[in-house]
């Protein structure tokens, strides 16, 4: 199981409408999914339509210790639709940090609340209130990763930098680390400002910000106040082709963690160099239908740049060692990629630039409005 807990202290950036919508688009491709509603003002479990007539099997009562109100995970889940479940909110959830502050145990109950159910899910979503008390300690100690929408706003990066050093704070103490990915929400194209704020964010979190792009959307307002997810609501409008293309981003973390253990298992595959740009890339000889990776030799002219990164859909957009281009005595940067059959958008980072590749004419419009080189193989 993977816990996704989905936090900003900022208010209104857009936390619930990705929590339950990327659920529903997890559920719909065939995941077990499990949505915690951690926020007292029950928001998530409205959106999903879930009945709140149940006030005494809330995640409030799995986490408090009282005995009397005091209920097993089992007993507060309620089932949505197929492969999607949920523990609701309710506002007593506001008092539990008085209630658990002399608890040795306090930070860590939820996720010793959810770890049982490790088996029966695939993945376990927990919306945080737009604080950073308790609950979202709670969260985050509990989480595989952080999802940290972040809307179009003037104050969107405001305090971003304190929920970072409460994770700081949190792998110090007990040295837990999850990942941390930012996703853009409410994103406007036909306003300049949407895009100024993009390029904001994306150098604040470079090859944290996620690739997708949610763009704002009326039917995730109307699925909300209607208690359904946009996929049920209207699958073919913005929103659903939005968190359903962050699902698959999202999937594609895991799916390419697999096969990886599987070569090493297995064989390392023979590589075939192309010393080309990748304009140039040549049709597959015939041995390589025997083994499909190919190494692709990306080349920029560049002699007067400090520090080129090579990022697209092959490495997640990472600016990382792993991404960094080496320099050449003639000014040429240099990175070899091992690539199989398939279309590939990428980009080069020059010193903190994000520029296409000149020497390739295969571009195409990105979810931000601006090119990405494109390669196929
Ligand atoms: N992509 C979008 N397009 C249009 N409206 C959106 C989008 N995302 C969220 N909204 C709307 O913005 C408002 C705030 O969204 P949401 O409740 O998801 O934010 P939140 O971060 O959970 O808020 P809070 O901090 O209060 O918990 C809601 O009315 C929601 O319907
Ligand atoms: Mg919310």
């Amino acid at each position: 199981m993977k816990t996704i807990s989905v936090a900003n202290q900022k208010g209104g950036c857009g936390k619930t409408t990705t929590a339950i919508n990327l659920a529903a688009a997890l559920a719909i491709a065939g995941k077990r999914v499990l949505v915690i509603d951690l926020d007292p003002q029950s928001h998530a479990s409205f959106g999903l339509g879930a009945n709140l007539q149940t006030v005494d099997k809330s995640i409030y009562n799995i986490l408090t210790d009282n005995s009397e109100k005091k209920r097993m995970l089992t007993e507060c889940i309620a089932n949505l639709c197929p492969n999607l479940d949920i523990v609701t909110s309710n506002i007593m959830l506001s008092t539990l940090e008085q209630e658990l502050k002399d608890k040795e145990d306090a930070v860590s109950k939820l996720k010793d609340a959810i770890t049982p159910a490790g088996n029966t899910y695939d993945y376990t979503i927990i919306d945080c209130p737009p604080s950073l008390g308790f609950l979202t300690f709670n969260a985050l100690r509990a989480a595989d990763m952080i999802l940290v929408p972040i809307d179009m706003s003037v104050f969107s990066l405001m305090g971003v930098g304190k929920l970072l050093g409460m994770l700081e704070l949190i792998k110090v103490k007990i040295g837990h680390a999850p990942a941390v990915h930012a996703v853009a929400t409410i994103f406007d194209k036909r306003t300049k400002y949407s895009q100024v704020m993009l390029d904001e964010i994306r150098s604040f979190f470079r090859d944290q910000l996620l690739q997708t792009v949610i763009r704002s959307s009326v039917a995730l307002k109307k699925a909300a106040a209607k208690g359904e997810s946009v996929m049920k609501f209207d699958i073919a409008s913005n929103g659903a082709i939005d968190y359903k293309a962050l699902s698959e981003e999202l999937l594609s973390f895991d799916r390419i963690a697999e096969p990886e253990k599987a070569i090493v298992a297995v064989t390392a595959p023979v590589t075939e160099t192309v010393t080309s740009a990748p304009t140039q890339v040549q049709a597959p000889a015939p041995e390589i239908e025997r083994d499909p990776t190919k190494e692709i030799d990306f080349l920029v002219n560049a002699p007067s740049a400090n520090e080129i990164f090579l990022v697209g859909d092959f490495n997640h957009w990472k600016i990382n060692d792993e991404s960094r281009l080496s320099r050449l005595d003639s000014g040429k940067w240099t990175k070899k990629m091992g690539l199989t059959p398939g279309k590939y958008r990428y980009k080069f980072v020059v010193d903190g630039e994000w520029t296409i590749d000149s020497e390739n004419n295969d571009k195409e419009v990105n979810a931000f409005g601006t090119f990405d080189s494109v390669i196929k193989l």
